[in-house]
């Protein structure tokens, strides 16, 4: 009996010994976090090369900050969705062992997560671009008219996220690294996957017989390039059907 794409990666999953998720933009959109490219992309309205390149933040600090102001903005109202507690119960059951997020917005922590890889940082804390003091951003009211924020130091405060342009932090990269090399399954959820370096995952993942199942309503590059399983769909709708499969059984 032929089996379909869903029944196949149910039996993936169900298969798996060290399954992991790889997610992007596409998990919070549920969320009411707009993703970055397509359509309704914040990078329509924010050049990134502008706003939030390492190049645009030294060259004009307070502009790029206005495009930050409206990232906090969005953080106020957004809870995570079905689809961050599903990985949290995953997670929790032994299913999941961890997440390497692209998302710089706390969601899977909150939606209860531990084994979380912030890949791009977060806007949890900021980062003195002088002095390097680390600071936490819960609870600091930005004033849209005295920015940017400074440090004590006199430094220019950044979001600890990283900027393009900026290298991502060799620990990060090389939890990142390790996470892919255990996985025998690997979900890659809501991410368009072309940027770095969740762009050259599938092909790591792949050299050691790792399968791979994307979540997307739209096909992707990776789609194109690599032998993996498409489930065709929104986040939360699809990983609500894989969890109502593994709780009926
Ligand atoms: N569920 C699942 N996927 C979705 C949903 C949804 N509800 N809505 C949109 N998507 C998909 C889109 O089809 C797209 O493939 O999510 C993907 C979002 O792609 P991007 O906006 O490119 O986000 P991401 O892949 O996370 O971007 C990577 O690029 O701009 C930088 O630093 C930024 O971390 C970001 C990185």
């Amino acid at each position: 009996m032929q089996l379909s794409v869903f029944d196949h990666a149910i039996q993936l999953i169900r298969d798996s010994r060290h399954m992991i998720a790889v997610t992007g933009a596409g998990i919070s959109v549920d969320s009411g976090i707009p993703a970055f490219r397509g359509d309704t992309g914040l990078w329509n309205t924010y050049d990134p090369s502008v706003y939030a390149s390492i190049e645009g933040f030294r060259e004009n600090p307070r502009r790029s900050w206005e495009f930050f102001l409206e990232l906090y903005d969005q953080l106020i109202d957004a809870r995570p969705n079905a689809a961050h507690t599903i990985l949290a119960e995953w997670e929790q059951k032994g299913l999941l062992q961890g997440i390497i997020t692209q998302n710089i917005d706390d969601l899977h922590q909150q939606a209860g997560s531990h084994h979380v890889i912030e890949v791009h940082g977060s806007l949890r804390n900021l980062i003195c671009t002088t002095c390097g003091q680390i600071i936490h951003s819960r609870g600091m009211i930005f004033d849209s008219v005295d920015l940017p924020p400074m440090c004590r130091c006199g430094g220019i405060l950044k979001p600890e996220a990283v900027l393009f342009g900026e290298s991502i932090p060799s620990t990060w990269y090389f939890a990142c690294l390790e996470a892919i090399r255990k996985a025998d399954t690997i979900l890659f959820i809501g991410t368009s996957g072309i940027v770095h370096p969740v762009n050259e995952f599938p092909e790591i993942a792949l050299r050691h017989g790792c399968r791979l199942i994307e979540i997307n309503p739209d096909a992707t590059v990776l789609t194109r390039l690599y032998d993996m399983i498409h489930l065709q769909g929104f986040a939360n709708d699809v990983l609500t059907r894989l969890a109502e499969a593994f709780n009926e059984q």
